[in-house]
């Protein structure tokens, strides 16, 4: 890496409506609702400032205020967990504030991903940056934005992650069409798809919500037009940059071998949960024996 720190901006995408989780997100934002005991925006707002990424611009919309709030400190609950010496809780709950400096931003109308990264322009500036979205959890021992990272300051290009997915599972997701580059750790991408038919996907390679993308994204967006679901696309902005040679040009992808969950639906959201409980000291060995008794019993 030619700097220790070559990439220092996340975006994270946080006005979706959440209407797959409702009633529970009628009044309540779907990035907090718990994975365990914590809301699954903090696990994303971790991993980035793990990959040095200490400036986050969360794009939010209406009735997202309780992510401005878990993010800020509470000073009164912070002074009654030290004045009954509960430095456990007191340690978890300051967590959350000293991941970074976080920013927000309205998008307004929910014209599209593309148009909520559309909306951190100004923020970003002229530099490359990360975007994750707020569904995908990527597991902490696994790194996937240190080699995006790396690969963006290799290429000079922008930066997608793969992973890959059967064909019935592929028109959940953007597919992309690629080629090995010989010697590299990482493929270019010759073209993409948002959530194509099987029987129309180039491939098995499904795009998961980790980007690291060149600020040349910007110009493209302002001219995308309304795609799939008439919304604006970052995946059709990508395809157009796939097949650009200009400064910023080019699209090249990490493929993710690593733990993923998925929270964006119901039945994903669960597994994730009893994924990383049964993962943790405090809850593995008291859960996973009553999954298995549950489990044979039904
Ligand atoms: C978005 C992207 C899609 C990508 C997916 C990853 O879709 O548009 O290309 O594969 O995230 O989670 P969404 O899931 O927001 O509909």
């Amino acid at each position: 890496m030619s700097h220790p720190n070559p990439v220092t901006k996340a975006v994270i995408p946080a006005a979706g409506l959440g209407t797959r989780f409702l009633p529970a997100t009628k009044a309540m934002p779907k990035e907090m609702l718990p994975v365990v005991d914590q809301p699954a925006i903090q696990y994303v707002v971790a991993e980035a400032a793990r990959a040095g990424l200490n400036d986050v611009l969360m794009v939010t919309g209406r009735s997202k205020r309780a992510l401005e709030d878990h993010f800020d400190r509470v000073p009164s609950l912070e002074a009654t967990l030290q004045g009954k010496g509960d430095e456990e809780k007191l340690r978890r709950i300051q967590e959350a504030t000293a991941l970074g400096d976080i920013h927000y931003i309205r998008q307004g109308d929910p014209l599209g991903l593309g148009h909520a990264v559309l909306c951190a322009r100004h923020h970003v500036g002229h530099e490359p940056f990360a975007v994750l979205l707020g569904d995908d959890l990527i597991d902490e021992r696994d790194d996937l934005l240190g080699p995006m990272i790396q690969v963006q300051q290799r290429t000079g290009g922008s930066v997608i992650a793969l992973m890959e997915v059967t064909p019935e599972q592929i028109s959940a997701y953007g597919c992309a069409d690629v080629e090995t580059i010989d010697g590299q750790g990482y493929v270019k991408v010759k073209g993409l798809v948002e959530k194509p038919a099987p029987e129309e996907a180039p491939s098995n390679y499904a795009v998961i919500g980790r980007y690291v993308l060149h600020p040349a994204v910007f110009d493209v967006l302002e001219h995308t037009a309304p795609g799939r679901g008439g919304e604006i696309q970052l995946t059709d902005a990508l395809q157009e940059l796939a097949a650009s040679d200009a400064e910023g040009g080019g699209v090249y992808a990490v493929v993710f071998r690593g733990r993923r969950y998925d929270t964006g639906d119901k039945l994903s959201y669960i597994q994730a949960v009893v994924q990383l409980a049964s993962e943790r000291e405090d809850l593995g060995p008291k859960l996973v024996p009553w999954l298995k008794d549950f489990v044979a019993g039904l």
